[in-house]
């Protein structure tokens, strides 16, 4: 007697899902699939160090500050590491910029020969949070170096573009653990699954509502934020229920999880101008821009308040950009507040 089979649902990884769409790159012939694995490996070797923390002697101080002047605590340091070691042995990887390192990183190994990819990295997002066992994160962009370009990286290697950028992504350390990327082709988030050691497609082709009723904001700058900025907080802030007014205030203080939060219930992040920091707190190259190119591709807007975050000229590795991200409708309702003071 003869037995069908009746499979299940199938799980797809992380793995198979990057071999599956490598047809998306006509240029990259396996490049690009193997930098996303190289980010997947060492995301979860760095996952393995976050879920001990409380455990293992990593928290605290690691005793140095950062090119921004701000303490680093140990978990950035290793993550830093992870990231820098994984992208190194991967072969596909000339150079990389790091929140935690002042210049570039130049790979210079005999298997980056050939190397044609730049990648942005904040390591360890939302450091302030790690002592508390709240959620962390980390971003990543990658860029191609232009194909004029041959020799030793520089700088201008990572001038380019948000709109570049060939892939974005972020891991999020949460109650689960997750990968987020764009290609250019949709989002797809990928939950880790401890038991098998694989992130697994658990969220295909991300959306972000196009109206949310949530907003992020450190409210505490208030005094100090643009006149168009405590316009628009006081339009969250009244009754309207046709707009499901007044809006939540919901602020993690780490970037990937506001914004993950937000990408799936709706909702906006905002990190203006503040007295102290004309630019605002965030940097263009590894946070703004990765997370404004996956917010696009889910059907969400990018600005600094009047232009979009991905056609910004970056001028120099660690720049900082007034961030306004999340649902379209949205940013758009902000940046037309901002517009009407800046008349
Ligand atoms: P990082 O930990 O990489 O330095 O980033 C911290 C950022 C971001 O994650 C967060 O949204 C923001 O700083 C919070 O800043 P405030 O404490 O000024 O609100
Ligand atoms: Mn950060
Ligand atoms: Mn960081």
């Amino acid at each position: 007697m003869t037995q069908t089979l009746t499979p299940g649902k199938r799980f797809i990884t992380l793995g198979q899902f990057i071999i599956e769409r490598q047809s998306d790159f006509p240029f990259a012939k396996g490049e690009l699939s193997r930098l996303l694995r190289d980010i997947g490996i060492a995301a979860k070797v760095v996952n393995r160090e976050v879920n001990k923390a409380g455990l293992a002697d990593i928290l605290g101080e690691y005793g140095e500050t950062n090119v921004q002047g701000e303490d680093q605590k140990k978990l950035d340091v290793y993550a830093n590491e992870q990231f820098i070691l994984a992208l190194g042995a991967g072969g596909e990887c000339i150079a990389i910029a790091s929140e935690e390192n002042e210049d570039l990183i130049e790979i210079d190994s005999k298997v980056s020969k050939d190397a044609r990819y730049v990648v942005c990295i904040d390591p360890l997002d939302g450091s302030s949070n790690i002592d508390v066992n709240v959620s962390i994160g980390t971003i990543f962009s990658i860029y191609r170096r232009s194909d004029d370009k041959h020799g030793p990286t520089d700088v201008s290697d990572f001038m380019q573009k948000g709109t570049e950028q060939i892939a974005a992504g972020y891991v999020i350390y949460g109650s689960s653990t997750m990968l987020v990327y764009t290609t250019g082709n949709g989002v797809n988030g990928f939950t880790l699954d401890p038991s098998i050691g694989e992130f697994c497609l658990s969220h295909p082709d991300m959306k972000i509502p196009k109206d949310g009723a949530i907003y992020s904001i450190n409210e505490g700058n208030y005094r100090h934020f643009p006149e168009g900025v405590k316009d628009y907080i006081k339009y969250c802030q009244q009754e309207d229920a046709s707009t499901k007014r007044p809006y939540s205030t919901r602020y993690i203080g780490s970037l990937v999880a506001d914004f993950h939060r937000n990408m799936i219930k709706g909702g906006i992040y905002i990190y203006p101008s503040t007295g102290k920091a004309k630019n605002g707190k965030l940097r263009l190259l590894y946070e703004c821009n990765p997370l404004a190119f996956i917010i696009e591709q889910a059907g969400g807007k990018a600005s600094d308040g009047f232009n979009r975050i991905v056609e910004i000229q970056p001028e120099s590795l660690h720049q900082r950009v007034p961030l306004f991200i999340g649902s379209a409708n949205m940013v758009a309702k902000a940046e037309e507040m901002l517009a009407l003071r800046n008349k």
